[in-house]
């Protein structure tokens, strides 16, 4: 059964094995951590900043609650939430990130993160989520339309991995 879990020391093997995935392929649309940064270290060292950005105090980052997807002790994926709607949220990243490791694409994974990831919004007493999809990415275009997303624009956008692009901005009411 899959579950979204906060990051923790347990998995973090199997998130370096994701991350490596994600680069081996070059996915372009999602850009987890680099897996040449993750040692031994890694997790404690980094956790001081993500306690930071899910209160807010990490400087030019919106409010960010980070979770991570496993199936029977298995990485499958991640999921990540932005509870406040700064022009970083609005324009770039939007409210909610997710990503499924490319091995375990096309199996339902996509859909169930987005569904629990969508209840963990409301428990945070959300009352919508604006996602943010680069136009040519079909699979979550396709996913997010399925789980209720009704189109509002779409807006020109540019950062390092996809250049300049055009991305379609999505609300969900929860
Ligand atoms: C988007 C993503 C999370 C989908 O995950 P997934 O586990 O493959 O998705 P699912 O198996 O749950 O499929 C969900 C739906 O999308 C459809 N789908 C999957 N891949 C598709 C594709 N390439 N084109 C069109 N539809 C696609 C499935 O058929 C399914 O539709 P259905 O419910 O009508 O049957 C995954 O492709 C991914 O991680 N992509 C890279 C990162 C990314 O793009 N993140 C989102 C950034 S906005």
């Amino acid at each position: 059964m899959l579950e979204l879990i906060k990051r923790c020391p347990e998995y973090v093997e199997g998130y370096k094995e994701y991350c490596r995935e994600m680069y081996d392929n070059n996915v372009i649309y999602f850009r987890p951590t680099n897996p040449d940064y993750i040692d031994d270290g890694w997790f404690f060292r980094t956790k001081p900043w993500y306690d930071r950005k899910e209160q807010g105090l990490a400087e030019g980052q919106p409010v960010s609650f980070h979770y991570w997807a496993v199936d029977g002790g298995k990485f499958i994926g991640e999921f990540q939430l932005r509870t406040d709607f700064p022009e970083k949220v609005m324009l770039d990243i939007g409210s909610i990130g997710y990503a499924v490791r490319p091995s375990e694409q096309g199996k339902g994974y996509g859909k169930e993160i987005l569904r629990l990831g969508l209840e963990l919004a409301r428990g945070h007493g959300m009352e919508k989520v604006l996602l943010t999809i680069n136009d040519e990415n079909k699979a979550s275009i396709h996913l997010c339309e399925s789980m209720g997303g009704v189109w509002e624009d779409t807006v020109e956008a540019c950062n390092e991995a996809e250049g300049q692009h055009l991305l379609r901005r999505y609300w969900i009411t929860l």
